[in-house]
């Protein structure tokens, strides 16, 4: 396939900021490639919606990028890729949209667990919904059923971040609470999985609490990674992306403040403009 024929984008997809957290990645590892991000930022948090609501959010969200010409999307947050992918994947896009491909942030979380624990007691930490969902246990059971999972939801970590206090004094006390209520519930814990898209910023925080021998995956690197061998694993997909080594920010929200909030998760600044849905 010639160069000029390769029209489509990768479409990343978040509640809001979070998501960059994922982008920065893939664009270090695959720079080459033009990306579209989606914050819906008018209806954000997800952490604590229902179901119902996550999946038809997320759905209308997947739709505006499959309209953007995204071959492929990625969810890159965990609430949405615990609530909305099993049936956006299965139900909605082989009727919508047959040619395009989603992925999410979970499965290629786990897949790499086995390797960072010994002692195969592992601690997930996310919103509530994706908690509540125990898509991280359900996940981990099929792939790892030796490994005993733990979980703790964190909700005031995404408000902290969302409003710069992250690394205030204040927020050492949340930190600690939900660290201890963890490893509280399993003190063979050597393994904890920062499983929402937001955490990495707390990262400072997190070791400095920590016992050292504790392995704290943050997503990013590994979702990025699981992307590079997708693209490679997937040719039909790879030979239809545009490598122009853009990038486009859109938000369902005022652009003024996704600009501002995002300057919290990215180190350059952006350009973005709101749509709707
Ligand atoms: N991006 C979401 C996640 O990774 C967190 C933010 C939200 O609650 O919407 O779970």
């Amino acid at each position: 396939m010639h160069k000029g024929s390769r029209i489509s984008r990768i479409g990343v997809f978040d509640s809001g900021y979070g998501g960059l957290t994922i982008l920065e990645e893939f664009r270090k590892k695959l720079p080459e490639y033009d990306y579209v991000y989606l914050g819906d930022n008018a209806r954000t948090p997800y952490g604590t919606r229902s179901f119902e609501v996550v999946y038809q959010y997320t759905l209308e969200c997947v739709k505006k990028l499959a309209k953007m010409d995204c071959e492929l999307i990625i969810l890159a947050c965990n609430t949405a890729s615990a609530k909305a992918l099993r049936t956006i994947q299965q139900k909605d896009l082989p009727i919508l949209f047959p040619q395009k491909r989603i992925l999410g942030v979970i499965r290629p979380t786990v897949e790499q667990l086995d390797t960072c624990t010994q002692s195969k007691h592992v601690g997930i930490l996310g919103t509530e919904g994706t908690i509540q969902s125990q898509s991280y246990t359900i996940e981990i059971n099929k792939l790892y059923p030796h490994i005993t999972v733990v979980d703790q939801a964190c909700p005031m970590w995404v408000p902290l971040i969302e409003n710069n206090e992250h690394e205030s004094d204040g927020a050492d006390f949340f930190v600690h609470k939900y660290l201890s209520n963890l490893l509280n519930k399993d003190k063979f814990i050597d393994a904890i999985v920062l499983g929402c898209t937001h955490y990495p910023l707390l990262l400072k925080k997190i070791k400095h609490i920590l016992p050292s021998h504790i392995n704290i995956i943050s997503q990013g690197e590994i979702v990025a990674q699981s992307l590079e061998n997708y693209l490679l694993r997937h040719p039909e997909i790879e030979t239809k992306l545009a490598k122009n080594h853009q990038c486009m920010f859109y938000t369902t929200e005022s652009e003024l403040k996704f600009i501002s909030s995002a300057s919290i998760f990215l180190k350059e600044t952006i350009k973005a403009e709101r749509i709707s849905l």
